[in-house]
């Protein structure tokens, strides 16, 4: 069960957090894995510390670094991925980082660089990996292909305080949905999960406090180790029937989220016409009559 050998992972962003907890399930089921991380000191150092510890138990890892949302620096993740083990079956987009502020304070570099590392991240890598897929199905050879895409729970509740991380993370699931369609002629699943974790990102923000380590020594609900069995699930081929899911990822959870759908379709009662406005008011006033309050998704901090 989950037995990935023979199989080679890419994960983006893996040399720290949930990234290098993927990795490290990756090749304890067996994958061959292809660490990426940014091209700086400190992430160097952590990427070969995180190859070294698979090598200690026996697995097989890489580190390829460079930009995730630079092309080039994808094209060359993918080469280097298939002139080290051949092939690529499990593409992780993951790595990302916050630049948080309200939207009335947000300049446009902190906007564009975090749409740019998530979503532009997402898409490059996601482009490679499914054209490679296609390029090997249409030469007539088996394709084992899973895409992993990395939101959060702000792309679905809003997060007052990241606008530029939660449209980012909201594009990631639409491009993924995308990929679910059009890839299913190949037997290629894309799935999205939204984690909650304790890690370099999230220790230093609102959540710091609700992610901490419980000090009485108990099961620890934010140790980003408890996501990585589902992204190594989700890219087994026990897994090959599920996707275009979104799935809440943390602790001892897993849930399964439902599409949007609507509540219910209020058709104009003048008939085949254009609404008018007043007619609008009263058609939607059993929905938002005086008891009705805005739901903001309960979150009283960003969610990350
Ligand atoms: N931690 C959470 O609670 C949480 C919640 C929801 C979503 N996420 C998402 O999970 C993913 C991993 O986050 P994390 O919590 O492990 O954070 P993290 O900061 O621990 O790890 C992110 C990694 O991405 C790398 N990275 C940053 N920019 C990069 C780039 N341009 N190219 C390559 N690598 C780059 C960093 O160096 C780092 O190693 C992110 O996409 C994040 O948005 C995390």
């Amino acid at each position: 069960m989950g037995d990935l050998t023979g199989k080679v992972a890419v994960i983006t962003g893996a040399a720290r957090g949930l990234g290098r907890e993927e990795a490290i399930q990756f090749a304890r089921q067996g994958a061959r894995v292809v660490i990426n991380d940014i091209d700086r000191q400190d992430a160097e150092e952590a990427a070969q510390s995180a190859v070294e510890e698979i090598k200690n138990f026996g697995g097989e890892a890489i580190a390829v670094l460079g930009d995730c949302a630079n092309s080039t620096d994808a094209d060359n993740l993918l080469q280097s991925t298939l002139d080290a083990y051949g092939d690529l079956n499990i593409m992780v987009n993951n790595a990302g980082f916050c630049r948080d502020k309200t939207i009335f304070g947000m300049s446009d570099d902190e906007f564009d660089s975090v749409v740019h590392v998530h979503l532009r991240g997402h898409f490059v890598n996601m482009r490679n990996a499914t054209a490679y897929w296609r390029n090997k199905a249409k030469a007539g050879e088996a394709v084992y292909g899973r895409l992993i895409s990395t939101s959060s729970e702000a792309a679905i509740y809003g997060s007052a305080g990241q606008p530029n991380y939660a449209a980012a993370k909201a594009g990631i699931i639409a491009m993924a949905m995308g990929a679910a369609q059009l890839l299913d002629k190949y037997g290629i699943t894309s799935n999205v999960i939204m984690p909650r974790a304790l890690t370099d990102m999230t220790a230093g923000g609102q959540t710091a406090e609700m992610f901490a380590v419980p000090e009485d020594g108990s099961f620890h609900m934010f140790d980003p180790g408890n996501v990585a069995p589902l992204v190594g699930y989700l890219a087994s081929p026990e897994a090959g029937r599920i996707s275009g899911e979104v799935m809440v990822v943390w602790g001892n959870e897993v849930s399964i989220l439902e599409r949007p759908k609507s509540l219910e379709a209020i058709v104009n009662p003048r008939g085949a016409q254009k609404w008018q406005v007043e007619d609008l008011h009263s058609a939607l006033a059993s929905h938002y009559d005086d008891n009705y309050v805005p739901v903001w998704g309960g979150y009283s901090v960003p969610p990350y």
